[in-house]
């Protein structure tokens, strides 16, 4: 495929180049385990700053622990539990600029400065969430929402193409 890093003086540029990028890597399969594989790969080879990016899917009432670029992590996390728990127990985003000053933060991996994570919606269900973790404070804003919220909806969309293919 040879998808390449590119640097981007704002982060619209960087979103509309990761997105096309997804689009690419979406297109070439259809299973949900390599179509997230791949994407976790892309958030972390265009996404600079970051020291985790992955995904935690729903399976029995909670998330589990799903493909992801990193240090290995917690398997498996409650609704209401953490960033990501929380995110889906809102069933809304979450962006925690400073992850040692938030009380429902599970630590991962001691570098981790902020997060942002986004719940993936197919057929109105949450079917789990975008997690990207980075050593930097305040590294994630409104932008980083926007793009994030479309790779989102292209990976629900996608995930319930994969439901009626199977
Ligand atoms: N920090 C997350 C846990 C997962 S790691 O960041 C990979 C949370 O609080 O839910």
């Amino acid at each position: 495929m040879d998808i390449e890093y590119r640097e981007f003086s704002d982060k619209a540029g960087r979103y509309a180049y990761l997105n096309e990028q997804l689009d690419r890597v979406l297109s070439e399969t259809d299973e949900l385990c390599s179509a997230l594989a791949n994407a976790s790969a892309l958030f972390y080879l265009l996404m600079p700053g970051l020291n985790w990016a992955g995904f935690y899917l729903m399976k029995r009432g909670r998330l589990m622990l799903g493909p992801f670029q990193g240090k290995p992590a917690v398997a498996r996390i409650e609704v209401g539990a953490g960033v990501c728990g929380t995110a889906v127990a809102r069933r809304a985003p979450q962006i925690v600029e400073d992850v040692h000053a938030c009380n429902n933060h599970i630590a991962c991996d001691a570098a981790s400065s902020s997060e942002i994570v986004v719940p993936i919606f197919a057929d109105g269900e949450i079917l789990g969430v975008i997690d990207i973790d980075s050593p930097l404070k305040a590294n994630f804003d409104a932008e980083d929402l926007k793009g994030l919220q479309t790779a989102a909806d292209k990976i629900g969309a996608f995930a319930q193409n994969c439901a009626a293919v199977d």
